[in-house]
């Protein structure tokens, strides 16, 4: 069912400094900032040939990922994304399997502008899921 790695997502205490040190010590393309005030984040995408990396930082006070950075201070692996073609299909296949959808099951829009889902970390092995659909 699911498709390809959309992105892998990281969680980072400094966004600037994170998209420097991936444009110039890593040498990749990188994206603009961009605040997502739905998902209480701000992001930079970076292209890689094979994928994409989300760099992540909390935008305001009740940002899902300030929780994540004050027991990660200096960062680290949030969550994967992984592409479906059909995001109600996958989500209700799952939950017909027991596992959990984060907030109320409905898709969002994310940051490319598709629906997204998230899947409950304790479900996926302790590793939060978020599904796009493409
Ligand atoms: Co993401």
């Amino acid at each position: 069912m699911i498709g390809r790695l959309n992105h892998v997502a990281i969680a980072v205490p400094d966004l600037e400094a994170a998209r420097a040190q991936y444009r110039d010590a890593l040498g990749a393309e990188v994206g603009p900032q961009q605040d997502e005030p739905d998902h209480g984040v701000t992001v930079v995408f970076i292209e890689l040939p094979n994928t994409k990396i989300e760099l992540l930082h909390p935008l305001g006070e009740d940002s899902p990922i300030r929780g994540f950075l004050d027991k990660n201070p200096s960062g680290g692996i949030h969550h994967v994304c992984y592409e479906v073609e059909d995001i109600l299909a996958a989500r209700d296949r799952l939950t017909g399997q027991g596992a959990r959808v984060l907030g109320d099951g409905r898709p969002k829009t994310g940051a490319h502008g598709k629906p997204v889902l998230f899947l409950h970390p304790k479900d996926f092995n302790g590793c939060l899921i978020e599904l796009e659909e493409v």
